[in-house]
């Protein structure tokens, strides 16, 4: 009899991980490396908030919290999905995680049995298929094309569905690729839906407050009411109010489902650190003046970014409507030979030789389901992107 569970060997490494950590041995052992490959924006938690942290500490608000979250956070959860989305929640219908990341966890703990489909658009997010495994359901997996912007059509959609179809998980702005569904987009999905009832909705708006210029971000149950019912509308402050240390995400959603996270909730951790939550009050009912300067930064970086790595030989990169990360074809370096002789057969060829010439980390698209691409997080100063962008373009013109 083994020691480890089966269960491992149906997850994998997340590859942002590990390219990550080879960027830091690199960087350990005295190479100069830029790392572009983690998912966190390079700015510090607004004052505000850390000051949240700091006075709810002094007030010894220190204790265990209820399972769900406390009371004022789940407040301003339901206030915050009425203010900006239009959706009226009741505190009771709200959950707080340790992060985005437990809230999907728990919804899919919740509710998959052993065979149970959940559909993922690739790219998709690493974490999506593990989690759909590691809770003993089946990802199904629907390809977009880089011609559609990265975005699910609805003709896949429908035919990836079956009578085992539980869950499709919707990820707007995308993480690895950018892409945003306009109202027109997200309605020609949802009508989809609309048509299969026994099909929820696991909506994944992280990045909501990330997008640029006067695109304007929709959520699914806003676009379809029809679909409150069965829709978990999953978001946190980690990546807008850069808190992605504090652990905090959360979601709304019908209350029997909010319960039933609720109850996996209590055996696992017991609910989110109560400080944290503390400050993810003042981050949701606080001031959002950071908010413009965090999206100019960022909208500027990303114009950069594609500007440059289309200049780049081989490099297709389209435009992303939001979040921090770009996910450009190197369709046309494969089969091209390295400096190092090495010939290029995938995505991860590319990526890994492109570290070890220039020094530049940056994650393979296969790792995300789709490729040959790879994703960039620009979540970096302006000069390290340009020196990256100069080294990738480097990189490419010397591919024979
Ligand atoms: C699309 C997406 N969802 C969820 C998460 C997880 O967020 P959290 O750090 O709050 O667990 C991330 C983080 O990288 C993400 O990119």
């Amino acid at each position: 009899m083994g020691f480890l569970s089966d269960a491992l060997s149906r997850i994998k490494p997340s590859a942002t991980i590990v390219i990550t950590q080879k960027a830091r041995d690199l960087k350990a052992q005295g190479r100069d490396v830029i790392s572009l490959s983690v998912g966190e924006p390079d700015f510090d938690t607004p004052e505000n908030i850390k000051e949240a942290a700091i006075a709810a500490i002094r007030r010894g608000e220190t204790k265990y919290p209820p399972v769900s979250g406390i009371v004022p956070l789940r407040e301003a959860i339901a206030r915050k999905f009425k203010r900006e989305n239009g959706l009226d929640y009741k505190p009771s219908q709200t959950i707080v995680s340790t992060g985005g990341k437990q809230v999907i966890y728990n919804a899919l703990l919740a509710t998959l049995n052993p065979g149970d489909e959940v559909i993922i658009p690739t790219p998709y997010w690493v974490s999506y298929p593990e989690m759909v495994g590691l809770c003993g359901g089946k990802p199904v997996f629907v390809d977009t094309t880089m011609e559609h912007s990265f975005k699910l059509q609805p003709g896949p959609l429908e035919r990836a569905i079956t009578p085992r179809t539980k869950w499709i998980i919707l990820n707007s702005p995308s993480n690895p690729t950018g892409a945003a569904y306009s109202r027109a987009e997200m309605k020609a999905i949802t009508d989809v839906l609309m048509r299969h009832p026994h099909v929820w909705v696991l909506t994944d708006d992280m990045y909501e407050h990330l997008t640029y210029g006067d695109f304007e971000f929709v959520t699914p149950a806003q676009v379809e009411p029809n679909l409150y019912d069965r829709t978990l509308t999953m978001n946190g402050v980690s990546k807008a109010y850069a808190m992605t240390g504090w652990r905090i995400g959360y979601a709304a959603g019908p209350e029997h489902l909010i319960k039933a996270m609720d109850f996996v909730q209590g055996q696992q951790t017991s609910g989110a650190a109560t400080i944290s939550q503390w400050a993810a009050v003042e981050a949701l009912d606080g001031p959002q003046d950071h908010l413009p300067r965090f999206k100019k930064a960022f909208e500027e970086r990303r114009d950069l970014v594609v500007s440059m790595l289309n200049q780049s030989k081989y490099l297709k990169c389209p435009m992303p409507e939001g979040a921090f990360y770009v996910y450009p074809s190197c369709a046309e370096a494969i089969g091209k030979t390295a400096p190092s002789g090495k010939v290029l057969k995938t995505d991860e060829d590319f990526v890994s030789e492109l570290l070890d010439t220039e020094g530049v980390a940056a994650v393979h698209g296969s790792a995300f389901g789709l490729g040959p691409n790879f994703r960039i997080s620009y979540a970096t100063s302006n000069a390290a992107l340009e020196d990256a962008c100069n080294r990738i373009q480097r990189f490419c013109g010397s591919l024979r």
